[in-house]
């Protein structure tokens, strides 16, 4: 038996790069991320880490907020003492070697563009003791990044830096990939188990509607080489959404997906593979509880700053109105949305909060002349609030959790409809450019969406058994 525990894009922000004025305000208020808390919530997933039975730790990337120099120093510092009770691997990607050379800090209402950065060269040798060290081979890519290849007891681990694809964006140039594919027979002929860990998706896990800007270059064909090559597992992070995803190839041959969610952010999740003779058991378990600043918060602080991204600018709207023009003026410079007119969107906003199932069914079905929604399902969670409803898909997205709802269940058939809404008005609506192929595809990938988070595919993405081929 062999354990592994995964965690990804911890996205360190050292608390030296912000005063927690209203220009930090403004940052960690528009993402999942919890920026300030990230270090206490690495501390507390490490301990967990530390005290478990796993074999191996492997990070996913995304170790720093956006590079710097400092944020690096202190999530090693961490790593270094993890280290001492489990023998962890790393590889780094984007958000470490700052490809947007925008690395900042924020004092009051300001933001200050100056602060060091570390390149991908420097990164390889400063994280060498996490997983290059232990190589026997490695690949050196054109941003001077090491792919590195490990062999342990019956597994082979191989960690890859995809950050380019020798054609832009994420992936491998030919070479790489030959390099990867060679380590992949080599374990096979061995009889290894075969994991490779990279930053971003080979696979989209929803739809490529969500993930097709997060998946690796050349998709499918390195899909198709990677499953006939025997690769058991690929290990990644980067979308930020905990999900399992099996590909299989044109020949029969599968791999499985691991995407691991994000650590700073909801659901703040351990990945444990737990790896035996006959089966792997992928288990989602996550941290319990983080102490920021003396203060003891559990696990539902990350969901509810994940929330707060949704309804953080709705609840301003509904009654603070100095923040809610702070904070929709703030989404772009040439924003300037008068205060005059806050009384008419606040009401809007606590109508929409207010809003129900069946009131919103009524409005669709009115204006979609009684062919929106399907009337009976509407009528049986009338008196549900919409706007939790919403949520709780919301949360799936980056959770996994997804409930599988019955066919007949009300909100299956009500999510369903409202998905193929634009599909279904497109094709009696006049207008040609609705007809154009690529809208339609388009209309399809939302009614995927819709499929997954309320039918989710195998395997689960919580708890999952894979027979060993
Ligand atoms: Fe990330
Ligand atoms: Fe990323």
């Amino acid at each position: 038996m062999f354990k592994i525990s995964m965690v990804a894009d911890l996205h360190h922000f050292s608390e030296t790069l912000a005063d927690g004025g209203q220009a930090y305000h403004l940052r960690e208020s528009s993402d999942q991320k919890c920026l300030m808390e990230s270090g206490a919530i690495i501390d507390s997933a490490f301990e967990k880490i530390a005290a478990s039975d796993c074999d191996l730790v492997v990070i996913a990337g995304d170790m720093s907020n956006d590079g710097e120099v400092v944020c690096h120093n202190e999530v090693r510092e961490k790593m270094i003492k993890l280290a001492q009770k489990k023998k962890t691997f790393v590889i780094f990607s984007t958000h470490d070697w700052c490809c947007d050379g925008h690395s900042r800090r924020y004092e009051g209402d300001q933001i200050f563009y100056d602060v060091p950065t570390m390149t991908a060269p420097e990164l390889r040798e400063f994280y060498k003791d996490f997983g290059e060290n232990d190589a026997y081979d490695t690949y050196i890519n054109e941003i001077g990044a090491a792919s590195y290849a490990v062999k342990l007891d019956g597994v082979r681990f191989i960690g890859l830096n995809d950050d380019k694809s020798g054609t832009g964006g994420a992936g491998y140039c030919d070479e790489h990939f030959e390099w990867i594919l060679r380590q992949v027979k080599d374990a096979k002929a061995n009889g290894e188990v075969v994991i490779i860990m990279e930053h971003h998706l080979v696979v989209p896990n929803i739809s490529l509607l969500i993930n097709g800007g997060q998946v690796i270059k050349e998709r499918i064909e390195r899909s198709e080489a990677l499953a006939d090559a025997g690769v058991d597992f690929i290990i990644v992070g980067h979308s930020h959404m905990q999900r399992t995803t099996t590909y299989t190839s044109a020949n029969g041959n599968s791999f499985t997906q691991i995407n691991v969610g994000a650590l700073c952010g909801h659901p703040s999740p351990i990945v444990n593979l737990t790896i035996d003779e006959d089966e792997f058991t992928i288990d989602v378990d996550h941290i319990d509880k983080f102490t920021y600043h003396g203060v003891e918060h559990t696990r539902e602080y990350t969901t509810e700053h994940t929330k707060d991204l949704l309804l953080g600018i709705l609840k301003a709207g509904m009654n603070d109105k100095e923040e809610f023009l702070l904070r929709v003026n703030s989404i772009d410079q040439n924003f300037n949305l008068d205060g005059k007119y806050y009384k008419l969107i606040s009401k809007l906003v606590k109508y929409l909060m207010k809003m129900t199932v069946g009131k919103a069914g009524r409005i669709i079905n009115f204006l979609t002349f009684g062919k929106g929604v399907n009337r009976k399902a509407v009528k049986q969670i009338k008196k549900d609030n919409l706007v939790e409803h919403i949520i709780n898909i919301y949360l799936s997205v980056f959770d996994g959790s997804a409930k599988k709802y019955d066919v007949t269940d009300p909100v299956y058939i009500i999510v369903k409809d409202v998905a193929s809404l634009p599909a279904r008005i497109s094709k009696v609506l006049p207008v040609k450019a609705l007809k154009k192929e690529k809208i339609q595809k388009i209309f399809v990938q939302i009614q995927e969406i819709a499929e997954e988070l309320t039918n989710p595919s195998l395997p689960d993405n919580q708890h999952a058994v894979i027979k060993r081929k």
